[in-house]
């Protein structure tokens, strides 16, 4: 058994050594991984250009959020770096902007609708009229309006995300964790074949691998509870 390509390993480790040496402990059982801030803030960029040189996939997960003209001449840049994702915050706005920068180019945005840390008392404090349900309701439809291609959406989103955006959008979905498996801090889990037939495109599990004592046999059990779904 090899690779699942909707299967989407982060690399939140420390270092980009460190990053590098899961990669290859993971071998072919991983074709595509996520970048977050934590390696992006230091030589990430020259890790995901590496990734792509050896066939992998890489989502950047920079989570955008600024000005229109900003948000479209930064995506611009990293349009050009050749990774397939981009996160970016779910504001009409900076949705529009990332999808003018992107243009042609193989790389696809992802809109973050509401952070999973966020509850509805949180909302409040910052002043907004709605619950986290109906916001990321809101900004689903948002993100098809303004032609992103896809949304980042826990499993327990993912099929409000599939029946507003309907086939073809992409819904990636962190808080997945195989049968049996710590939760660690994710609240809203999901096993892979409930992600999946939830309506998710692409599954984001981390530390159900990453921390596992054999990363690679962990990686092979994802894609089996995958398979068939
Ligand atoms: O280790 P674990 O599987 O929990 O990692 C999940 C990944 O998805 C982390 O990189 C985390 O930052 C990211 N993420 C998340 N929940 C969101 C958005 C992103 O867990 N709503």
């Amino acid at each position: 058994m090899t690779a699942d390509p909707r299967l989407i390993v982060p690399l939140d480790l420390p270092s980009v050594a460190e990053a590098r040496a899961m990669v290859e402990r993971l071998g072919d059982s991983v074709s595509f991984y996520k970048i977050g801030l934590e390696l992006l803030a230091t030589d990430g960029m020259a890790f995901a250009a590496a990734l792509k040189g050896q066939g992998k996939q890489v989502f950047l997960d920079w989570k955008l959020h600024d000005i229109g003209a900003t948000v479209e001449r930064s995506a611009r840049v990293l349009a050009q770096a050749g990774c397939d994702l981009l996160t970016v915050h779910a504001e009409p706005q900076v949705m529009r902007a990332a999808v003018l920068a992107r243009g042609g180019s193989d790389l696809k945005i992802l809109a973050v609708t509401v952070l999973t840390s966020l509850t509805d008392a949180d909302l409040v404090e910052m002043g907004y009229a709605f619950t986290t349900h109906e916001l990321v309701a809101r900004r689903i439809r948002q993100a098809v309006d303004c032609g992103v291609d896809g949304v980042v959406a826990s499993p327990h989103e993912a099929a409000l995300a599939r029946e507003i955006a309907g086939p073809g959008f992409l819904v990636v979905t962190p808080g997945v964790r195989p049968d049996g498996s710590a939760k660690n801090d994710q609240a809203r889990a999901a096993t892979p074949a409930d992600a999946l037939r939830a309506g998710a495109s692409h599954l984001v599990c981390g530390r159900p691998i990453t921390a596992a004592e054999d990363p690679r046999a962990a990686a092979l059990k994802v894609v089996a509870e995958m398979a068939g779904v």
